[in-house]
């Protein structure tokens, strides 16, 4: 793959949050997983495993419990002022509509094992300075998430980001029978889009990119944040699915 090839396949992945059920082809989830577990990890920890769920009801029971989350979510986001409430809690909205991701044909629920991440040098535990002892793990659970994205995209499907909270996370591994060790952070629905998405915004690179040091004419004040976060909301509101007022 060349690089213009890779920028093309990275700009234009987004996130899918409503699929239709036609199966997928034989054979993408397992390419997916070989090209996640390629991730980079801090020791090469590879801290991840993979959950492939097909089954229906397992499904409707994970989409069931991620939906009682979001109530939990709505009752903190709401506290937030409503021009910078999370997209999918904008204008009254309470979370994804119930069918949102449902009818997403395969779930990978990415899991991970903490007791990896002594992989990696012994300081990385001590130091709060790269977010704290656990932030190596999660960075490598993030990586492989990442690649998953990617590779859906690339066998031309969906796949969205759903991340797991502590409200469901013990009531999840219950149910996929997640031994204690282990954690899970985020399920990924993948199938066949049922809408075609809103076009991605980003910053631009000339605004991002600083050369030799920090350039301090890019530097955004407090207030230049407040109005970043208010804009970037106009701007991803459509990417979530649901009327105003629409509760979950
Ligand atoms: C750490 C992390 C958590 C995320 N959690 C969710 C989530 O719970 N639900 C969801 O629909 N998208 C989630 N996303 C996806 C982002 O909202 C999405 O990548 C971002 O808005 C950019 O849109 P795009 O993926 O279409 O380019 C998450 C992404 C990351 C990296």
């Amino acid at each position: 793959m060349q690089i213009d090839e890779f920028v093309k396949l990275a700009k234009t992945r987004r996130s899918i949050r409503k699929f239709r059920p036609d199966p997928i082809p034989d054979g993408c989830i397992e390419k997916m997983i070989d090209a996640a577990r390629f991730a980079q990890s801090g020791a090469n920890a590879q801290s991840w495993e993979f959950i492939v769920v097909k089954d229906r009801a397992t499904r409707d029971k994970i989409t069931d419990l991620v939906i009682e989350s979001k109530k939990y979510t709505w009752d903190i986001e709401k506290t937030r002022l409503e021009e910078i409430r999370h997209p999918g809690f904008a204008h009254g909205r309470q979370g994804e509509p119930v069918s949102s991701f449902r009818e997403a044909p395969v779930f990978i629920v990415v899991c991970g094992d903490p007791r990896t991440v002594q992989a990696t040098v012994l300081i990385s535990q001590f130091l709060n300075n790269e977010g704290g002892p656990f932030a190596h793990f999660l960075k490598n659970i993030g990586n492989a998430t990442q690649i998953l994205q990617l590779a859906a995209a690339a066998c031309g499907l969906g796949a969205q980001w759903v991340s797991i909270n502590s409200t469901i996370e013990a009531r999840l591994k219950t149910l996929l029978d997640v031994p204690v060790e282990l954690s899970i952070h985020t399920v990924v629905p993948i199938g066949y889009p049922a809408y075609t998405p809103a076009p991605a915004y980003r910053r631009e690179v000339n605004e991002i990119t600083h050369y030799e040091k920090y350039d301090r004419s890019k530097y955004r004040s407090g207030d230049d944040i407040c109005n970043f976060l208010v804009n970037l909301r106009k701007k991803t509101i459509p990417a979530y699915p649901g009327k105003p007022g629409q509760k979950v």
